[in-house]
């Protein structure tokens, strides 16, 4: 039987991973999901971000569904104090480093967006975001105190062999979808940058039927709110990719409704290890009231079944359950229109359960 780790966290972490495992178990009663405490939870019982528990859950389980970790109390603390040290760990250790953040508009949603409905319908593009190495990671990162007062650095730093095999992951995605890989970078400024546009050129030439143009990231994310139907394929390295997610996230209306896979091999058809979670953060701000936006947990699961467990018709029933579930109307607060009633995380979770075919 395989096991998948559940690592709700903090926040709204629980209750939207707990709407992920009822789908889940819906769609594979056969899935053992096991929970353990991490981030600001397992830290108010007086454990790390990651308990050694939590490790040995993840190194014997097919997957990780992680919810979100962070609490207001802990800002300010170094790094390695904080719930957020959970994360970095699990996505360092496991080197997971091919983020995938499938960014779709529903049909029925396009008003929940700040932008015109012609600019966003139908937009169906994926976020490949590099996640182990980038400014998050390179050393030296400190706050010193020098004789001219306190100073702090941090160090974008890529390899040649990081790059390429990030842009593998973006190139064999799109060739299976519009064929179109749009490279983003700060090439004019950033010397990584100017490795990253390099590499990921000669990568293309392995894959003459994909089309590849680069563009700089503040001109990105211009043309994300301009024209983002274009987009098949955004590559991008690790920073980039988390700002430019959470705009893409806005196009469809709600940072609550874009899931994400990070994975430590390429793309296959086989099943491959990884974590799976929201690209939102805790909302402390709505945590425990059960009107959270549960789909970026559910879709999570979704690519769990797709990219852990190779189950390719799983993850689709998920998946259209959710866009028959929009159809049909079912809103979390974040989405509705005005005046327009709308469903907790329960209730709408119940109405995905029921559009499971
Ligand atoms: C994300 C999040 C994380 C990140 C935070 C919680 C550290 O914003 O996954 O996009 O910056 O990577
Ligand atoms: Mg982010």
């Amino acid at each position: 039987m395989s096991t998948v780790a559940v690592l709700a966290g903090d926040g709204i972490g629980p209750e939207v991973t707990r709407a992920a495992v009822r789908v889940l178990r819906a769609v594979r009663p056969d899935v053992r999901c096991e929970e353990v405490e991490v981030g600001g939870a397992a830290m108010e019982r007086g454990d790390p971000p990651l308990p050694a528990r939590a490790r040995h859950l993840c190194e014997r389980s097919v997957a990780i569904l992680f919810g979100a970790v962070g609490l207001p109390q802990y800002e300010g603390l170094p790094l390695e104090e904080r719930p957020e040290h959970a994360l970095f760990t699990l996505r360092h250790s496991f080197d997971l480093f091919a983020n995938l953040r499938p960014v779709r508009v529903y049909p029925g949603l396009e008003p929940a967006s700040n932008l015109k409905p012609a600019v966003i319908e139908g937009l169906d593009f994926i976020v490949v975001r590099e996640l182990t190495s980038g400014i998050y990671f390179g050393q030296p990162k400190e706050l010193r105190m020098t004789e001219g007062g306190e100073e702090a650095v941090d160090t974008m730093y890529y390899s040649a062999a990081q790059i390429e095999r990030i842009a593998r992951v973006a190139f064999a995605l799109a060739s299976s979808r519009r064929s179109r890989v749009t490279s983003v970078d700060k090439q004019n400024i950033l010397a990584t940058s100017g490795l990253w546009r390099r590499v990921v050129s000669d990568v293309a030439r392995d894959y003459p039927n994909v089309a590849l143009d680069h563009l700089l990231v503040d001109n990105a994310s211009m043309q994300l709110i301009r024209r983002p139907k274009d987009f098949d394929i955004i590559l991008t390295e690790n920073m980039f990719g988390d700002i430019l997610s959470d705009e893409a996230a806005m196009l469809t209306g709600s940072v609550g409704n874009l899931p994400s896979a990070s994975l430590g091999t390429g793309i296959s058809s086989g099943p491959v290890f990884g974590m799976y979670e929201p690209i939102s953060g805790t909302a402390p701000d709505i945590a425990g009231r059960d009107i959270a936006n549960p789909t970026a947990a559910i879709l999570s699961a979704a690519l769990l079944l797709r990219h852990s467990l190779a189950d390719e018709n799983g993850a689709r029933r998920i998946e259209n359950a959710v866009e028959r579930s929009f159809a049909a109307g079912a809103r979390t607060a974040d989405l509705r229109e005005q005046g327009a009633p709308s469903l907790t995380t329960t209730a709408f979770t119940d109405v995905v359960i029921d559009h499971l075919k």
